[in-house]
C-alpha cells in the first residue's frame, strides 16, 4: 500500500477539530441519558475509532457491542440496501437504551437495514450518532439524533474509514484524489 500522501486531495475534518467535536457530541449524550445507562454498538469497522474516542466523553454508565454489515454485489464505493449480519451482537438488546455508532451515514441503507433489524428485538430506545452525513447522497430516509459533521459528495478516509481496508488509522478525515487513487469498481 502506497503513503497515503500520494493521493491525499485535502485534510476535510483535521485531528483537532475531530477531537473537539466528539467531545461535544459525548457531552450532549452524556445529558440526554443522565441517570440512564446507554450501549453503544459499533458498526465494524469503519465506527471503531469513533467509539472508542466518543466513549471517553460519555459519563454514564456504558457498556460497548460490536457488529459487521456486509453489503451485497456492490464495490467499495456503494451500497445496495442488501445488507448481511457478517458479525451479530451477543449482548441482548431486549429493554436497553441503544445507541448505534457509525462512521458515515451515505444512502443511508446500511443503517436503515440495522435499524429495521434491531427493532424487532425490542430495545428500550434506539438512535444513531454518525460521525459523517453525506447528506445529498440520502436515498431512504433515516433518524438520525447524533451527527459530527454533514460533510460534501467526496470520497473520503482515515480515522476509521478505510480505502482497501488501509489508512483507518489517519487521526484526520481526507479526501481521496481519485485521479491518483483509481478506486476498484
Ligand atoms: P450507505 O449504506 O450508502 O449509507 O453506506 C454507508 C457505508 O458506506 C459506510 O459505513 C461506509 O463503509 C461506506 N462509505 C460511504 N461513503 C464513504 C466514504 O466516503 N469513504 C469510505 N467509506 C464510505
Ligand atoms: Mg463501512
Amino acid at each position: 500500500m502506497d503513503d497515503y500522501r500520494k493521493f491525499l486531495k485535502e485534510v476535510l475534518i483535521p485531528a483537532d477539530v475531530l477531537q473537539k467535536r466528539i467531545a461535544e457530541l459525548g457531552a450532549e449524550i452524556s445529558r440526554d441519558f443522565q441517570g440512564q445507562e446507554l450501549l453503544l454498538i459499533c458498526i465494524l469497522r469503519g465506527g471503531v475509532m469513533f467509539m472508542t474516542d466518543l466513549m471517553r466523553f460519555i459519563d454514564v454508565p456504558v457498556a460497548i457491542d460490536f457488529m459487521a454489515i456486509s453489503s451485497y454485489g456492490t464495490g467499495q464505493r456503494e451500497s445496495t440496501g442488501q445488507v448481511r449480519i457478517t458479525l451479530d451482537l451477543t449482548t441482548n438488546i431486549d429493554g436497553r437504551n441503544i445507541l448505534i455508532v457509525e462512521d458515515i451515514v451515505d444512502s443511508g441503507r446500511t443503517l436503515q437495514s440495522v435499524l429495521n433489524l434491531l427493532t424487532t428485538r425490542k430495545p428500550r430506545s434506539l438512535q444513531v450518532c454518525t460521525l459523517l452525513d453525506k447528506a445529498d447522497r440520502r436515498e431512504v430516509e433515516v433518524p438520525i439524533r447524533y451527527c459530527g459533521f454533514t460533510i460534501p459528495n467526496k470520497f473520503v478516509f482515515g480515522y476509521g474509514l478505510d480505502l482497501d481496508e488501509f489508512y483507518r488509522n489517519l487521526p484526520f478525515i481526507g479526501v481521496v484524489d481519485l485521479d491518483k487513487y483509481p478506486l476498484a469498481k
